[in-house]
Protein backbone atom coordinates (compact mmCIF):
# COMPACT_ATOMS: atom_id res chain seq x y z
CA UNK A 1 0.00 0.00 0.00
CA UNK A 2 1.55 3.46 -1.00
CA UNK A 3 2.03 5.55 2.06
CA UNK A 4 -0.45 8.02 0.94
CA UNK A 5 -3.29 6.54 1.58
CA UNK A 6 -2.54 4.50 5.43
CA UNK A 7 -5.74 3.71 7.35
CA UNK A 8 -5.16 2.94 10.67
CA UNK A 9 -7.98 1.41 13.49
CA UNK A 10 -6.98 2.93 16.87
CA UNK A 11 -8.16 1.70 20.31
CA UNK A 12 -7.71 2.76 24.00
CA UNK A 13 -8.63 1.01 26.80
CA UNK A 14 -6.15 1.97 29.31
CA UNK A 15 -8.08 3.47 32.36
CA UNK A 16 -12.15 4.08 32.46
CA UNK A 17 -12.83 5.40 28.54
CA UNK A 18 -13.34 2.73 25.71
CA UNK A 19 -12.28 4.70 22.43
CA UNK A 20 -11.76 3.72 19.32
CA UNK A 21 -10.35 6.26 15.93
CA UNK A 22 -9.79 5.44 12.22
CA UNK A 23 -7.21 7.51 11.11
CA UNK A 24 -6.31 8.31 6.91
CA UNK A 25 -2.49 9.51 7.09
CA UNK A 26 -2.58 11.81 10.28
CA UNK A 27 -6.54 12.87 9.75
CA UNK A 28 -8.71 11.29 11.62
CA UNK A 29 -12.25 10.20 9.95
CA UNK A 30 -13.70 9.62 13.65
CA UNK A 31 -13.15 9.04 17.35
CA UNK A 32 -15.87 7.20 19.01
CA UNK A 33 -15.51 7.62 23.38
CA UNK A 34 -17.39 5.59 25.69
CA UNK A 35 -17.19 6.82 29.35
CA UNK A 36 -17.82 4.42 32.00
CA UNK A 37 -20.46 6.11 34.34
CA UNK A 38 -20.52 3.00 36.84
CA UNK A 39 -17.48 4.42 38.55
CA UNK A 40 -19.26 7.88 39.41
CA UNK A 41 -20.88 6.36 42.34
CA UNK A 42 -17.77 4.33 43.92
CA UNK A 43 -15.48 7.77 43.76
CA UNK A 44 -12.91 6.02 41.98
CA UNK A 45 -11.89 3.44 39.13
CA UNK A 46 -12.82 0.04 39.84
CA UNK A 47 -10.67 -2.02 38.08
CA UNK A 48 -12.80 -5.15 37.68
CA UNK A 49 -15.72 -2.68 36.31
CA UNK A 50 -13.66 -1.24 34.39
CA UNK A 51 -11.98 -4.61 32.17
CA UNK A 52 -16.11 -5.66 31.90
CA UNK A 53 -17.35 -2.35 30.61
CA UNK A 54 -14.51 -2.40 28.25
CA UNK A 55 -15.51 -5.46 27.13
CA UNK A 56 -19.28 -5.21 26.57
CA UNK A 57 -18.45 -1.67 24.58
CA UNK A 58 -15.67 -2.85 22.69
CA UNK A 59 -17.57 -4.04 19.89
CA UNK A 60 -19.79 -1.54 19.55
CA UNK A 61 -17.37 1.68 19.47
CA UNK A 62 -14.73 0.02 17.15
CA UNK A 63 -17.94 -0.27 14.67
CA UNK A 64 -19.26 3.15 15.35
CA UNK A 65 -15.78 4.37 14.77
CA UNK A 66 -15.52 2.42 11.11
CA UNK A 67 -18.99 3.96 10.43
CA UNK A 68 -18.24 7.38 11.06
CA UNK A 69 -15.11 6.98 9.07
CA UNK A 70 -16.87 5.33 6.58
CA UNK A 71 -14.31 2.86 5.88
CA UNK A 72 -14.74 -0.86 6.21
CA UNK A 73 -12.74 -3.23 7.85
CA UNK A 74 -10.87 -4.35 4.95
CA UNK A 75 -9.52 -1.26 3.64
CA UNK A 76 -7.55 -0.93 7.13
CA UNK A 77 -3.78 -0.74 6.94
CA UNK A 78 -2.90 -1.43 10.76
CA UNK A 79 -4.30 -2.23 14.17
CA UNK A 80 -2.58 0.18 16.69
CA UNK A 81 -3.09 -0.41 20.81
CA UNK A 82 -2.84 1.29 23.63
CA UNK A 83 0.10 -1.25 25.43
CA UNK A 84 0.55 0.46 28.89
CA UNK A 85 0.76 1.65 30.99
CA UNK A 86 -2.74 1.58 32.85
CA UNK A 87 -5.05 -1.10 34.39
CA UNK A 88 -3.77 -4.63 33.50
CA UNK A 89 -7.27 -5.80 32.75
CA UNK A 90 -8.00 -3.03 30.68
CA UNK A 91 -5.59 -3.08 28.45
CA UNK A 92 -5.81 -6.54 28.30
CA UNK A 93 -9.10 -6.15 26.67
CA UNK A 94 -8.23 -3.71 23.91
CA UNK A 95 -4.89 -5.43 23.72
CA UNK A 96 -6.34 -8.83 22.77
CA UNK A 97 -9.34 -7.32 20.43
CA UNK A 98 -6.75 -5.49 18.44
CA UNK A 99 -4.51 -8.79 17.98
CA UNK A 100 -7.30 -10.69 16.96
CA UNK A 101 -8.91 -8.39 14.58
CA UNK A 102 -5.00 -7.44 13.01
CA UNK A 103 -4.31 -11.75 13.00
CA UNK A 104 -8.03 -12.35 11.25
CA UNK A 105 -7.57 -9.22 8.94
CA UNK A 106 -3.86 -10.47 8.10
CA UNK A 107 -2.44 -6.61 8.69
CA UNK A 108 0.33 -5.28 11.18
CA UNK A 109 -0.32 -4.74 15.00
CA UNK A 110 1.19 -1.34 16.32
CA UNK A 111 2.05 -1.08 19.83
CA UNK A 112 1.42 2.49 21.88
CA UNK A 113 2.45 4.34 24.89
CA UNK A 114 -0.26 6.22 26.38
CA UNK A 115 1.92 9.02 27.68
CA UNK A 116 3.58 8.90 24.32
CA UNK A 117 0.54 9.31 22.89
CA UNK A 118 -0.80 12.21 24.93
CA UNK A 119 2.27 13.99 23.95
CA UNK A 120 2.12 12.83 20.48
CA UNK A 121 -1.83 14.36 20.26
CA UNK A 122 -0.64 17.85 18.61
CA UNK A 123 0.73 16.32 15.56
CA UNK A 124 -3.00 14.87 14.70
CA UNK A 125 -4.07 17.01 12.34
CA UNK A 126 -6.71 19.07 13.56
CA UNK A 127 -7.50 22.70 11.84
CA UNK A 128 -8.38 23.39 15.48
CA UNK A 129 -4.74 23.34 16.73
CA UNK A 130 -1.16 24.16 15.91
CA UNK A 131 1.80 21.67 15.96
CA UNK A 132 5.24 22.82 17.83
CA UNK A 133 8.48 21.68 15.62
CA UNK A 134 11.04 19.86 17.34
CA UNK A 135 12.67 20.03 19.87
CA UNK A 136 9.98 20.85 22.37
CA UNK A 137 9.13 20.02 25.82
CA UNK A 138 6.22 18.20 26.95
CA UNK A 139 4.22 18.78 30.64
CA UNK A 140 1.95 15.43 31.03
CA UNK A 141 -0.47 16.14 33.52
CA UNK A 142 -2.99 13.12 33.82
CA UNK A 143 -4.56 11.14 36.91
CA UNK A 144 -1.52 8.56 37.43
CA UNK A 145 1.17 10.91 35.85
CA UNK A 146 3.58 14.27 36.06
CA UNK A 147 6.60 14.60 33.94
CA UNK A 148 8.19 17.06 31.92
CA UNK A 149 9.60 15.77 28.68
CA UNK A 150 11.86 16.72 26.50
CA UNK A 151 10.79 15.87 22.98
CA UNK A 152 13.71 15.59 20.57
CA UNK A 153 11.77 13.89 17.55
CA UNK A 154 8.54 11.62 17.51
CA UNK A 155 10.14 8.85 19.05
CA UNK A 156 13.36 10.38 20.89
CA UNK A 157 11.93 11.51 24.40
CA UNK A 158 13.35 12.00 27.42
CA UNK A 159 11.80 12.55 30.96
CA UNK A 160 13.41 15.63 32.98
CA UNK A 161 11.13 15.71 35.67
CA UNK A 162 8.43 13.57 37.32
CA UNK A 163 6.21 13.70 40.50
CA UNK A 164 7.89 12.02 43.64
CA UNK A 165 4.52 10.75 44.53
CA UNK A 166 0.95 11.65 44.11
CA UNK A 167 0.17 12.73 40.22
CA UNK A 168 -1.37 16.27 39.40
CA UNK A 169 -4.61 14.51 38.74
CA UNK A 170 -4.98 12.23 41.52
CA UNK A 171 -4.17 15.82 43.94
CA UNK A 172 -7.57 17.33 41.76
CA UNK A 173 -9.63 14.09 42.71
CA UNK A 174 -8.54 13.72 46.49
CA UNK A 175 -8.94 17.17 46.88
CA UNK A 176 -12.14 17.37 45.32
CA UNK A 177 -13.07 14.16 47.59
CA UNK A 178 -12.51 15.67 50.17
CA UNK A 179 -14.85 18.36 49.78
CA UNK A 180 -17.52 16.51 48.66
CA UNK A 181 -17.38 16.94 44.85
CA UNK A 182 -18.39 13.66 42.47
CA UNK A 183 -15.50 11.40 40.34
CA UNK A 184 -13.50 12.04 39.10
CA UNK A 185 -13.45 15.95 40.67
CA UNK A 186 -10.66 17.34 38.65
CA UNK A 187 -13.29 19.08 36.02
CA UNK A 188 -15.93 19.87 38.60
CA UNK A 189 -12.78 21.59 40.97
CA UNK A 190 -11.97 23.49 37.65
CA UNK A 191 -15.83 24.41 37.12
CA UNK A 192 -16.16 25.95 40.50
CA UNK A 193 -12.76 27.47 40.51
CA UNK A 194 -13.51 29.65 37.95
CA UNK A 195 -16.29 31.38 40.49
CA UNK A 196 -14.07 31.63 43.24
CA UNK A 197 -11.18 33.72 44.34
CA UNK A 198 -7.63 32.51 43.92
CA UNK A 199 -6.35 34.75 47.12
CA UNK A 200 -8.81 33.28 49.54
CA UNK A 201 -6.79 30.70 50.63
CA UNK A 202 -3.26 30.57 50.95
CA UNK A 203 -1.18 26.53 50.54
CA UNK A 204 2.66 26.00 50.92
CA UNK A 205 3.77 24.90 47.94
CA UNK A 206 6.55 21.79 48.29
CA UNK A 207 10.21 22.14 48.49
CA UNK A 208 11.30 20.06 45.93
CA UNK A 209 14.77 20.21 43.89
CA UNK A 210 15.40 20.47 40.51
CA UNK A 211 12.60 19.56 37.91
CA UNK A 212 10.39 17.07 39.95
CA UNK A 213 6.87 17.49 41.85
CA UNK A 214 5.43 16.26 44.80
CA UNK A 215 1.93 16.48 45.59
CA UNK A 216 1.11 14.90 48.62
CA UNK A 217 2.44 17.69 51.20
CA UNK A 218 -0.65 20.09 49.22
CA UNK A 219 -2.85 17.06 49.64
CA UNK A 220 -2.48 16.55 53.47
CA UNK A 221 -2.37 20.37 53.71
CA UNK A 222 -5.90 21.00 52.07
CA UNK A 223 -6.90 18.30 54.50
CA UNK A 224 -5.54 19.73 57.61
CA UNK A 225 -6.97 23.04 56.69
CA UNK A 226 -9.91 21.84 56.14
CA UNK A 227 -10.65 19.97 59.58
CA UNK A 228 -9.16 22.87 61.51
CA UNK A 229 -11.49 25.37 59.54
CA UNK A 230 -14.69 22.97 60.04
CA UNK A 231 -13.93 22.47 64.15
CA UNK A 232 -14.57 26.19 63.96
CA UNK A 233 -17.56 26.11 61.95
CA UNK A 234 -19.05 22.66 60.56
CA UNK A 235 -20.65 24.99 57.67
CA UNK A 236 -17.06 26.02 55.88
CA UNK A 237 -16.73 23.59 53.01
CA UNK A 238 -20.25 24.71 51.86
CA UNK A 239 -19.41 28.20 52.06
CA UNK A 240 -16.61 28.64 50.93
CA UNK A 241 -16.16 25.54 48.24
CA UNK A 242 -15.33 27.89 45.51
CA UNK A 243 -12.92 29.87 47.20
CA UNK A 244 -11.17 26.88 48.29
CA UNK A 245 -10.94 25.18 44.40
CA UNK A 246 -9.83 28.35 43.36
CA UNK A 247 -6.90 28.56 45.92
CA UNK A 248 -6.37 25.00 45.19
CA UNK A 249 -6.41 25.23 41.58
CA UNK A 250 -4.16 28.54 41.56
CA UNK A 251 -1.53 26.88 44.08
CA UNK A 252 -1.11 23.83 41.65
CA UNK A 253 -0.84 26.22 38.52
CA UNK A 254 1.86 27.72 40.04
CA UNK A 255 3.82 24.20 41.21
CA UNK A 256 3.55 23.77 37.49
CA UNK A 257 4.27 26.64 36.11
CA UNK A 258 7.33 27.11 38.42
CA UNK A 259 8.61 23.92 37.18
CA UNK A 260 8.07 23.98 33.56
CA UNK A 261 9.85 28.04 33.80
CA UNK A 262 13.10 26.13 35.29
CA UNK A 263 13.21 23.62 32.85
CA UNK A 264 12.65 26.46 30.10
CA UNK A 265 15.70 27.99 31.49
CA UNK A 266 17.84 24.43 31.88
CA UNK A 267 17.02 23.09 28.74
CA UNK A 268 16.73 26.83 26.59
CA UNK A 269 14.17 25.45 24.69
CA UNK A 270 10.84 27.66 24.88
CA UNK A 271 8.44 25.63 22.78
CA UNK A 272 5.77 24.25 25.44
CA UNK A 273 3.13 21.74 24.94
CA UNK A 274 1.06 20.02 27.49
CA UNK A 275 -0.99 16.67 27.30
CA UNK A 276 -2.91 14.71 29.45
CA UNK A 277 -6.41 14.93 30.92
CA UNK A 278 -5.30 17.79 33.55
CA UNK A 279 -4.28 19.81 30.30
CA UNK A 280 -8.05 20.19 29.95
CA UNK A 281 -7.93 22.74 33.24
CA UNK A 282 -8.72 26.52 32.41
CA UNK A 283 -5.98 27.46 35.06
CA UNK A 284 -2.98 25.73 33.69
CA UNK A 285 -4.52 26.40 29.85
CA UNK A 286 -4.35 30.58 30.78
CA UNK A 287 -1.26 29.78 32.65
CA UNK A 288 0.31 28.78 29.75
CA UNK A 289 -1.43 31.34 27.12
CA UNK A 290 0.17 34.50 29.44
CA UNK A 291 3.28 32.61 28.87
CA UNK A 292 3.17 33.00 25.19
CA UNK A 293 2.32 37.15 25.74
CA UNK A 294 4.72 37.82 28.44
CA UNK A 295 8.04 34.93 28.59
CA UNK A 296 7.93 34.69 24.93
CA UNK A 297 6.88 31.17 24.75
CA UNK A 298 5.46 29.36 22.22
CA UNK A 299 2.48 27.42 24.13
CA UNK A 300 0.61 24.43 22.74
CA UNK A 301 -2.68 23.15 24.26
CA UNK A 302 -4.16 20.38 22.57
CA UNK A 303 -7.70 20.42 21.99
CA UNK A 304 -10.59 19.29 24.11
CA UNK A 305 -11.50 16.29 22.81
CA UNK A 306 -7.61 15.30 22.71
CA UNK A 307 -6.79 15.95 26.43
CA UNK A 308 -8.88 13.47 27.91
CA UNK A 309 -8.47 9.42 27.09
CA UNK A 310 -9.00 8.90 23.21
CA UNK A 311 -7.78 6.84 20.74
CA UNK A 312 -6.93 9.79 17.99
CA UNK A 313 -3.58 10.29 20.30
CA UNK A 314 -3.24 6.50 19.78
CA UNK A 315 -3.74 6.52 16.10
CA UNK A 316 -1.43 9.23 15.63
CA UNK A 317 1.28 7.58 17.29
CA UNK A 318 -0.01 4.22 14.96
CA UNK A 319 0.40 6.24 11.58
CA UNK A 320 3.92 7.87 12.51
CA UNK A 321 4.91 4.00 13.90
CA UNK A 322 3.74 2.98 10.55
CA UNK A 323 5.71 4.81 8.63
CA UNK A 324 8.84 3.44 9.67
CA UNK A 325 7.50 0.04 9.63
CA UNK A 326 7.41 -0.62 13.55
CA UNK A 327 4.95 -3.38 13.99
CA UNK A 328 4.49 -5.32 17.05
CA UNK A 329 4.98 -8.91 17.65
CA UNK A 330 1.74 -11.10 17.71
CA UNK A 331 3.06 -12.57 21.13
CA UNK A 332 3.48 -8.62 23.07
CA UNK A 333 1.54 -8.27 26.19
CA UNK A 334 0.08 -5.67 28.28
CA UNK A 335 2.01 -4.11 30.57
CA UNK A 336 0.53 -1.76 33.61
CA UNK A 337 3.98 -0.54 34.05
CA UNK A 338 5.79 0.05 30.82
CA UNK A 339 8.59 2.90 30.86
CA UNK A 340 8.39 5.06 28.00
CA UNK A 341 12.07 4.79 27.35
O1 LIG B 1 -5.44 11.43 30.90
P1 LIG B 1 -6.66 11.08 31.67
O2 LIG B 1 -8.00 11.14 30.98
O3 LIG B 1 -6.52 9.64 32.29
C1 LIG B 1 -5.30 9.18 32.80
O4 LIG B 1 -4.48 8.70 32.00
O5 LIG B 1 -5.12 9.36 34.03
O6 LIG B 1 -6.68 12.03 32.98
C2 LIG B 1 -7.70 11.94 33.94
C3 LIG B 1 -7.40 12.96 35.02
C4 LIG B 1 -8.35 12.83 36.23
O7 LIG B 1 -7.57 12.89 37.40
C5 LIG B 1 -9.24 14.07 36.09
O8 LIG B 1 -9.74 14.55 37.32
C6 LIG B 1 -8.28 15.06 35.47
O9 LIG B 1 -7.57 14.30 34.52
N1 LIG B 1 -8.97 16.18 34.80
C7 LIG B 1 -8.90 17.46 35.23
C8 LIG B 1 -9.72 18.23 34.35
N2 LIG B 1 -10.26 17.37 33.42
C9 LIG B 1 -9.79 16.13 33.73
N3 LIG B 1 -8.23 18.02 36.25
C10 LIG B 1 -8.35 19.36 36.42
N4 LIG B 1 -9.12 20.15 35.62
C11 LIG B 1 -9.81 19.64 34.59
N5 LIG B 1 -10.56 20.42 33.81
ZN1 LIG C 1 -4.33 9.50 29.91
Amino acid sequence: MSNNSIYILAIESSCDDTSASVFHNDVPLSNVIANQSIHESYGGVVPELASRAHQKNIVPVVDQALKQANISKEQLSAIAFTKGPGLLGSLLVGGSFAKSMAMALDIPLIEVHHMQAHILSHFIKDPAQKTPEFPFLALTISGGHTQIVKVTNFFEMEIIGKTLDDAVGEAFDKCGKMLGLGYPAGPIVDKLAQEGNPKAFTFSKPKVKGLDFSFSGLKTAVLYFLQREKQKDPNFVDKNRNDICASFQKTVVDILMDKLKLAVKETGINRVAIGGGVSANSGIRQALLKAEQHLGWESYIPKFEYCLDNAAMIGIVGYHKYLEHNFADFKTVSKARYQMQ
